[in-house]
């Protein structure tokens, strides 16, 4: 084995939706160099091509599917290039907030499509692909959350409700497939410097916030990939614990403060 990841147990392919740039990336590129195989998943052609040819280098096989997940039929293309592959790890990475906006007087649709790209499609591709996993008895599954799934808040309430679901999924998954082999991991996530973000104003330079790197925590994640349900990367554990407490209209208060900061507003 080399590098985090066993190719035996989680192999001979990943699927890596949202796999083109930061965190997707780097997840990708750490399972080339396991000696796995990888599927990316992205909307951006240019990216896309890049990153798997950066995989390509270093000695990968790779497949690329250039698709929107909100896209209906996002499902079906992506099995129509992975059907004939046995895909031992899913990771679902695309989910950062497409629309910040207070929820009342906001366009109900593209609220919708917050939901369609982190619930709709995560449950769509996970019963599609940890079924076969589930029948080998082995396999993994990493589901990408955020940190802002533990608090609602405003101008992205739709966006932290739809982390907090992936949470709670990721715990019924491993309860079901855990004892049948198939380990699943809620990636929770804290402030990371990812082009998204970068590209969506965040300020990773305010004073005191604490920003994690793409590789530190697609690293972590492998590495912790059995130990699920749930793994709070970037040493915000004792944040996650924070945001789980009690009284709400104190830390929903405090979470909003801090992300109006962050995003300039
Ligand atoms: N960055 C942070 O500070 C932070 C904090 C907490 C949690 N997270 C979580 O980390 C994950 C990654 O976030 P990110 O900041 O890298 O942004 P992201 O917008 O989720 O982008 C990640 C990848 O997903 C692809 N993608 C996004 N929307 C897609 C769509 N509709 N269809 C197909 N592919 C799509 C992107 O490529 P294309 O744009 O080319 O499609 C890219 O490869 C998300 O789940 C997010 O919630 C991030």
């Amino acid at each position: 084995m080399v590098g985090r990841v066993d190719p035996d147990r989680y192999g001979p392919w990943a699927l890596v939706v949202g796999g083109s740039e930061g965190v997707g990336a780097e997840f990708a590129e750490q399972l080339a160099d396991a000696g796995l195989g990888v599927v990316l998943v992205a909307r951006t052609e240019a990216t896309l091509r890049e990153t798997a040819d950066r995989l390509r280098d270093r000695g990968a096989q790779v497949r690329t599917v250039a698709v929107d997940l909100l896209a209906a039929d996002a499902g079906d293309r992506i099995a129509a290039v992975t059907d004939d592959l046995e895909v031992g790890l899913l990771i679902l990475n695309a989910g950062a907030n497409t629309y910040g906006h207070p929820f009342v007087g906001g366009d109900l649709a593209r609220h919708t499509d917050v939901l369609t790209l982190n619930v709709v499609r995560q449950m769509e591709l996970v019963h599609r692909y940890a079924a076969p996993m589930r029948e080998r008895g082995r396999g993994g599954v990493i589901l990408v959350g955020s940190l802002s799934g533990y608090v609602g808040s405003p101008h992205e309430g739709v966006y932290a409700a739809s982390k907090a679901f992936s949470r709670v999924f990721a715990e019924g998954l491993w309860a079901e497939l855990a004892p049948h082999g198939v380990d699943v991991v809620e990636l929770v996530l804290g402030v990371t410097r990812t082009p998204a973000m970068a590209r969506a104003g965040l300020d990773f330079d305010l004073p005191g916030l604490r920003v994690a790197e793409p590789r530190d925590v697609a690293a972590e994640g492998l590495e912790h990939l059995a130990d699920g349900p749930v793994w709070v990367a970037g040493g915000n554990y004792p944040m996650a614990q924070k945001r789980s407490g009690f009284p709400r209209d104190r830390l929903v208060a405090g979470a909003a403060a801090a992300v109006a900061e962050m995003m300039g507003r």
